[in-house]
């Protein structure tokens, strides 16, 4: 099983471990790195045009020659919000004064989809692996994802997710725990209070469907990826401990959080994106908290959100992190790769 299985032949890899697909803050030279270092890089392609889609594909063609993951996060159009908006973008108002960073914005974007222009663009590019975010999308567009010959993978937080995903015809499945950063890939509204750890989660997954099983959630050293491989899994999907990756775009502000970030620092919340992720909790999700009011739908709540970034202060700026933050540190991906690689295998040695 470690380190070659169905998984790692079919993809080309020569380590079972993929580096989350987090949107824009990976760059194309941070999926290069991963792929030549024998791993899976990904990229995310929500908010990106068909056009920068494919600059953001070219700049990693350029960089490596190995296997590829397209990213797809789902979800509806929220349609208009700008009445809705109205409590929220007064309440945070307040904030924005005081960071000196002129009107909270109209709320804007629309669904999370594969559109016609990025369909076309897969067809021509063919990666290796297109995965997805918050279910699947219909069947003729999966159907046409799959004729190019890509791999489909996508996240489940329980056994009934799982299921259904692979009843659909998705080659791996991903088994999301509780600890992971960033959103909570549930596409039939598991109630977030309910979601399971990944110790408990995965083999439970890995009973209920045949095709692999790659672990996400709190995977951050050897020792966490072994005990991945001995609860079944065929792979790792990392995020966080990418995140503090060089070659990552993330804000100074939010690697020095990422820094001191300790095992309770975390919670998970609508308030900031309008979909439950998991954050370093500060100010910011204090005070949308304290407010009582509903966060709008994704991504409108976080066009309200967003550029309070720009304030360069942590305690309200959206800081997305997983529970290991602190199992994590600085370092260029091959060197995080390499690693996971050696203490992975010698973890599982010492149980031979
Ligand atoms: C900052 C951040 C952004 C993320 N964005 C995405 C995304 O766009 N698509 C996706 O499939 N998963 C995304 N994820 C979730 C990861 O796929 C994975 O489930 C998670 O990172 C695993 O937990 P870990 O952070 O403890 O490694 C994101 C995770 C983080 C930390």
């Amino acid at each position: 099983m470690w380190p070659s299985n169905s998984l790692t032949e079919r993809l080309n890899l020569d380590w079972p471990i993929l580096q989350a697909p987090m949107g824009g803050l990976v760059t194309p030279s941070l999926a290069a790195a991963v792929s030549n270092a024998g791993a899976l890089g990904g990229l995310g392609m929500w908010g990106f045009s068909r056009e920068d889609g494919a600059r953001r594909v070219a700049a990693f063609r350029q960089q490596s020659g190995r296997s590829l993951n397209l990213n797809y996060p789902l979800w509806d159009d929220p349609g208009d919000q700008r009445t809705a908006s109205g409590p929220m973008r007064e309440m945070l108002q307040t904030l924005f004064n005081e960071k000196g960073l002129g009107e909270v914005p109209q709320p804007a974007g629309g669904a999370g989809a594969v559109t016609a222009d990025h369909l076309a663009m897969i067809e021509e590019i063919k990666p290796e692996v297109v995965s997805f975010h918050f279910g699947l999308p219909d069947d003729a567009i999966l159907a046409a994802v799959k004729a190019t010959g890509a791999f489909i993978i996508s996240s489940a937080n329980t056994v009934r997710e799982a299921k259904e995903l692979e009843a659909r015809g998705v080659d791996a499945v991903i088994a999301q725990g509780a600890e992971a950063g960033g959103h909570r890939a549930t596409f039939t509204g598991v109630d977030i209070g309910q979601q399971a750890g990944l110790f408990s989660l995965l083999p439970q997954v890995v009973d209920a469907v045949s095709v692999p099983v790659i672990a996400a959630g709190g995977v951050s050293d050897g020792r966490t990826a072994a005990a991945a491989f001995m609860l079944g899994a065929s792979a790792v999907q990392i995020g966080t401990a990418f995140l503090r990756c060089e070659e990552t775009d993330i804000s100074d502000v939010h690697q020095n959080a990422l820094d001191t970030a300790t095992d309770e620092a975390t919670i998970v919340t609508d308030v900031i994106t309008g979909r439950p992720a998991r954050f370093i909790k500060n100010r910011l999700i204090e005070t949308l908290q304290a407010s009582g009011l509903p966060a709008l739908p994704i991504p409108a709540q976080l066009s309200l959100t967003r550029p309070l970034l720009a304030s360069g202060d942590g305690s309200v700026a959206a800081l997305f992190s997983g529970q290991s933050a602190a199992l994590t540190k600085r370092r260029p991906a091959v060197d995080l790769i390499e690693a996971l690689a050696r203490e992975t295998g010698e973890r599982l040695k010492a149980f031979v």
